[in-house]
């Protein structure tokens, strides 16, 4: 087999590796932080359950990003994920540069953290872990609080917001 050289191959440009990502399909949550008593919040899909034991979860963030900061300075940060409902906060907070928080009322989880209201789950965490990737930030959090309500998830599949339907039944058994 013709093995090709690491070295010498074209990279992937971030049009089609964001391509070739969308065809993974996720939920879509808001991160949010606030630092000198100023929220702020951003759309993402990254999200990741690391571990139960114990209860670690991580999130990708545009290094220098206003979220990204106030996650880095405060410590702490909530996830809010979203229902199918909720579709034009997540596309709300995702526009750059934009007052996310502007003429929203303001929610606060138990921790302090500022949450998105009637989200399917809100998990305050504790920064554990930020691990410089590329362009990005990996930010490890302990989950502090999680607080989940029944809904029907958003999801984001091929770049564009999606209704994900569910199965009828139970769990299957290797599920545990
Ligand atoms: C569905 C979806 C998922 C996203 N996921 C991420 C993500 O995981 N990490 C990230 O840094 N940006 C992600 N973004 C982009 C940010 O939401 C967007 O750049 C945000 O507005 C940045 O906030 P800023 O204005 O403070 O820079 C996503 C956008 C969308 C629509």
């Amino acid at each position: 087999m013709n093995v090709v050289d690491p070295a010498r191959v074209e990279a992937v440009d971030p049009a089609r590796m964001r391509r070739a990502m969308g065809h993974f399909t996720t939920g879509v949550a808001i991160v949010t932080a606030s630092i000198g008593g100023q929220a702020h919040g951003m759309t993402v899909n990254s999200l990741t359950s690391v571990a139960l034991d114990p209860p670690l979860l991580l999130v990708c963030l545009t290094a220098g990003a206003r979220t990204t900061t106030a996650v880095e300075a405060s410590g702490r940060f909530a996830i809010s994920i979203l229902s199918n409902r909720q579709e034009r906060l997540a596309a709300r907070f995702a526009r750059r540069g934009a007052e996310h928080f502007e003429g929203l009322p303001l929610a606060y989880g138990e921790l302090g953290t500022p949450v998105v209201p009637d989200a399917l789950a809100q998990l305050e965490c504790a920064v554990e872990n930020p691990v410089p990737a590329g362009d990005h930030l990996v930010v490890i959090g302990r989950v502090l609080r999680a607080e989940f309500r029944e809904g029907e998830p958003l999801g984001f599949f091929g770049g564009r917001f999606c209704t994900v339907t569910d199965r009828p039944g139970s769990p299957p058994d290797w599920f545990c």
